[in-house]
């Protein structure tokens, strides 16, 4: 079957490999839409590890049930791409998000599991979850990355009426936005360097308003209309200018959330944090019951998560897309596949 795998730094190559065996244990559907994510973006800059299949944020129909036999073929499919251990206290806690194991196996994220920029996978048969029909395959393919911005809100306790910024407008700062307002924040900002994508997170209804974090007397001016700061700050990029914007926007005693991923060491003005007492918490993924949360908050029609989606193309044009994606002068934010195309 046909994939898009990594080649080297900023390349993709279509080529065929096997599809995947059924083996009785695994659950194998045919990939109906598979989300590009600001996490795929890092593996493809670093051109490693080659021959990885990536492809996190999936729907798709089974094809074979593996060892579940609450399925049957032809159900409608999403599932979270996590690989955890079930055994140490991360998992019995109910946070398999930081589960060591979590990441090494993951679908999509690993070279032992191939993921959704195919035409059929295997996934782990417990991480499974059947979609309703009325949700979309587009909209299942967005339940992953919406996920991630409601873990992050819920983790930064925003109480009615707070101010909040969140720096980078991706989909993962979007989303973010979306549910600060949600959860009752009176004044949302998203920081971006891209004009058009700070635009577009006012347009989408998700930020009240956008500021340019490339120009600095913009930020101060923030801080003066939010008389001394944000209540709560969620970093959406992962970059040294913008953890350290978020440490400087955020009030004394207040709270800033890390979502970004810096794939090396960054510098940071921890001085900041120290003597104004700040709460900085990491975020990562999201529990089940967030994944399942947000696949009910869609079926409900409570958020509409299409908003954000820009396009959706065929495998052969994953090269372009990831092109435009990093290109900093594009509004588009989420790009879907559909490999059957
Ligand atoms: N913790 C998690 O669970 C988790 C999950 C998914 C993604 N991520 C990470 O979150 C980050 C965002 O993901 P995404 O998919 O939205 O990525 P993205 O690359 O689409 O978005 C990042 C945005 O930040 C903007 N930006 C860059 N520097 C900035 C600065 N100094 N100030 C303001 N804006 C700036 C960029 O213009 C871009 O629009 C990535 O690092 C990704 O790896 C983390
Ligand atoms: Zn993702
Ligand atoms: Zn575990």
């Amino acid at each position: 079957m046909k994939c898009v795998s990594i080649k080297g730094i900023k390349e993709f190559e279509i080529k065929d490999i096997p599809e995947p065996a059924i083996d009785g244990k695994n659950v194998i559907i045919d990939v109906k839409k598979c989300g590009i994510c600001g996490s795929d973006i890092h593996y493809w800059d670093m051109g490693q590890p080659v021959g990885l299949v990536m492809g996190h944020e999936y729907s798709g129909v089974v094809v074979d049930t593996g060892d579940r036999k609450d399925l049957q073929v032809g159900d409608r499919v999403t599932a979270l791409p996590i690989s955890p251990c079930g055994t140490c206290d991360a998992c019995v806690t109910g946070n398999p998000q930081y589960c060591s194991k979590t990441w090494l196996n993951a679908t999509g994220l690993s070279l032992t599991n191939p993921g959704a920029l195919a035409s059929k996978m295997a996934i782990r048969s417990d991480m499974v979850i059947k979609i309703p029909d009325k949700v979309s395959f587009e909209e299942a393919a967005m339940v992953e990355p919406t996920a991630v911005g409601l873990h992050a809100v819920r983790l930064a306790n925003i109480k009615v009426g707070a101010k909040v910024l969140v720096v980078g407008g991706g989909i993962i700062g979007l989303t973010s936005a979306m549910f600060a307002k949600k959860e009752g924040a009176s004044f949302v900002v998203v920081s971006e360097t891209n004009d058009l994508r700070g635009r577009k997170a006012v347009s989408l209804n998700v930020a009240d308003e956008w500021v340019n974090a490339k120009a600095e007397d913009a930020l101060k001016k923030m801080i003066e209309k939010t008389e001394g700061g944000f209540d709560v700050v969620i970093e959406c990029c992962g970059n040294s200018k913008a953890v350290s914007s978020a440490l400087t926007m955020v009030k004394e005693g207040g709270t800033v959330i890390l979502v970004g991923v810096a794939t090396k060491p960054i510098e940071v003005p921890t001085m900041l944090a120290v003597m104004r007492e700040l709460t900085v918490q990491g975020a990562i993924a999201y529990t089940r019951e967030e994944f399942e949360t947000c696949i009910d908050l869609i079926a409900n029609k409570q958020i509409d998560v299409m908003k954000f989606v820009d396009k959706i193309v065929t495998l052969d044009k994953v090269q372009q897309s990831y092109e435009k994606l990093t290109s900093g002068n594009s509004e588009a934010v989420k790009i879907l596949v559909d490999p059957t195309i």
